[in-house]
């Protein structure tokens, strides 16, 4: 029996997908039918590994370097994508990065860095992939939707984190940019959704989990008792590109083991 492809015909654009969660979303979608642009900043070797990757799956796969921090990258990024595949249906906004710092000694630039990627980023990359969807409309033999955009937040959406404000106040402004897209864009047939990954494995936290020591104090936060792996996003990531999840409009997905559930308190507090 030929494998069932949710994404076939479909073309996407990941960005920050030359390593961790990115990588593994790319790969995801590929395996599930779609061509993909495979975004990166840094790690050109790495990003053709994914797109080699891709191929074997049968898919049409590009590399692309671009900051999505820079309009002019992110537009000639989805210029690339447009001549390449024709079209765009799926934008993963995924790239994004931390610089942790205690609060008095957070820098300016820092907080810019922090801001410029995880939420401006995904702002630039979200009003491109936007403008295509508004452009071409819904083509029914593709997908019911005329686009799909799936925003990478985090379980720092909702928890608050002492050291990490700048990305925390990131992830909490994605929150609110794809629920204003979502209810924006809806009534043109465009599902704008998150996912917000708990702790995953991957390099942006290696120190959380390289050491057992680390690993085990980590494990106290997730009820569910393991770390996450990236496939557990890129599954996640699949579905909501998908038209399986074709009612699910400006939601947020948490794939974190139930680390928003106050792990805390599940022994009387
Ligand atoms: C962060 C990781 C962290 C996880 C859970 C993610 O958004 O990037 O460093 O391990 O949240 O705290």
């Amino acid at each position: 029996m030929p494998e069932f492809k949710p994404l076939a015909r479909q073309k996407a654009i990941v960005t920050g997908a030359s390593s961790g969660i990115g990588e593994s979303v790319a790969i995801a979608l590929g395996r599930a039918g779609a061509d993909v642009v495979v975004n990166y900043v840094e790690g050109e070797a790495a990003a053709n590994a994914v797109v080699d990757q891709l191929h074997q799956a049968g898919s049409k796969a590009i590399a692309h370097k671009a900051d999505v921090s820079a309009e002019n990258q992110v537009e000639e990024m989805f210029e690339r994508a447009m001549r390449e595949f024709g079209t765009i249906d799926i934008l993963v906004a995924n790239a994004g990065l931390q610089r942790d710092c205690a609060f008095a000694e957070m820098t300016l630039e820092g907080w810019n860095k922090v801001l410029a990627v995880n939420l401006t980023g995904q702002f630039l990359c979200a009003r491109a992939a936007t403008r295509e969807f508004l452009r071409r409309g819904v083509v029914s033999s593709v997908s019911r939707a005329a686009g799909k955009i799936i925003c990478m937040s985090s379980v720092h959406q909702e928890i608050p984190w002492a050291g990490h404000a700048n990305y925390a106040s990131s992830k909490g402004g994605i929150k609110l940019l794809m629920e204003s897209m979502a209810q924006e864009l809806a009534p043109k047939r465009i599902r704008v959704n998150a996912i917000a990954p708990g702790a995953i494995r991957t390099p942006i936290n290696t120190s959380a989990w390289d050491t057992p020591e680390a690993l085990k104090s980590l494990l106290t936060l997730i009820p569910y008792g393991r770390i996450g792996l990236p496939e557990d996003i890129a599954r996640a990531a699949v579905w909501l590109a998908s038209d399986e999840s074709d009612y699910v409009v400006g939601t947020t997905l948490f794939v974190d083991g139930g680390m928003t559930l106050f792990p805390g308190f599940s022994t009387n507090g």
